[in-house]
């Protein structure tokens, strides 16, 4: 393994420049030189790219964002477009692909391993934690700590009104953000994708919480779970108390990544260039049971991560 190159793709996630910068420094160490690809997908659709020196990733563990820049690159979809990224890799002999990315990233990365001899291997990054083959990916501690910095805000003007806020959190159809910081901001209610929900259970649940002397509360919900401007609506109507709705947004995928996060990346990078430089390519790496692990990345893909129930029984419990 003499040339790799390193792409983020998709959403970013806070930690994505940590993983750029480990990537870098262990390949360095490993006498590899280093290219990053600009804008996702797009820089190896368009031969764009940069060399990447020890020095020049200096100072960016820190930063949230990625230095490469991303795009959701919808030409990669197309055999054209896999064509082209496998020229691009080809002509700039590059032997070893690192994609720093969340699941649509990885699908681009197995169809273009299909068309391509460079070997590929993914860091899971992605503030929505729903890839199969870890336990957790990077960027997702950062996520949950900035949306429980923002509910434990709400939750002070929620006391002094004595309101139900719902709050919406990212995690695309899936309800790992949500679940992780329901239960550490200890949310009363928690809605994600993977459980149905009621109106009529949530209004009677607030309901006794009421008679319990609970006169607020926060509900937070996965942004997948609909719609929530008209599920507050509907609360307030039949549970006659006020209702109002925080949607948390685009923050959660920027600032600087927890030392959680900056961990994750550098392991993740370390097995990845590891990988790599044993000509193992074409898996993702990942933390299964506190270490990191390699998986096939087409299993990877082809398989939807369980969600762990037990997280939102405690959660419910605890808001008792
Ligand atoms: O996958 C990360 C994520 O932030 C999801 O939580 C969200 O649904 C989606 O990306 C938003 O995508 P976009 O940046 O394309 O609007």
């Amino acid at each position: 393994m003499k040339r790799i190159g390193v792409v983020t793709s998709g959403g970013d996630a806070p930690g994505m420049n940590a993983a750029i910068r480990a990537v870098t420094r262990i390949a360095h160490s490993k006498n590899c030189r280093v290219y990053g690809f600009e804008r996702g997908w797009e820089g190896l659709i368009t031969n764009a790219f940069r060399e990447l020196t020890p020095r020049s990733v200096g100072g960016i563990i820190q930063l949230g964002g990625t230095i490469l820049h991303t795009s959701r690159c919808l030409e990669l979809e197309s055999e054209e477009g896999v064509g082209k990224a496998a020229k691009t890799l080809a002509s700039n002999s590059i032997d070893g692909l690192v994609v720093i990315g969340g699941n649509g990233s990885f699908k681009g990365a197995l169809e273009l391993s299909k068309h391509s001899d460079t070997l590929i291997a993914g860091v899971p990054a992605s503030i929505d934690n729903d890839v199969f083959g870890t336990d957790e990916t990077i960027g997702f501690d950062t996520a949950v700590n900035t949306a429980v910095d923002e509910i434990d805000k709400i939750r002070d003007t929620a006391i002094s009104h004595e309101r139900i806020f719902i709050v919406e959190v990212m995690g695309r159809t899936r309800g790992f953000l949500a679940s992780t910081v329901g239960l550490t901001v200890g949310a009363e209610i928690i809605l994600v994708p993977e459980v149905k929900f009621e109106t009529g259970k949530i209004v009677r649940k607030l309901e006794e919480n009421n008679a319990k002397g609970k006169k607020s509360g926060i509900i937070v919900a996965a942004e997948g779970v609909g719609d929530t401007r008209k599920l507050g609506a509907e609360i307030e109507r039949d549970a006659g108390t006020e209702v109002r709705l925080s949607v948390l947004g685009y923050a959660q995928r920027g600032g600087s990544p927890t030392a959680r996060s900056r961990l994750l990346a550098s392991l993740f990078a370390d097995k990845a260039v590891e990988l790599l430089s044993q000509e193992n390519g074409n898996s993702i790496v990942g933390l299964l049971n506190g270490r990191t692990a390699a998986l096939d990345i087409k299993k990877s893909c082809e398989t939807e991560k369980p969600f762990d129930l037990s997280l939102l029984e405690l959660a419910n419990v605890l808001a008792s």
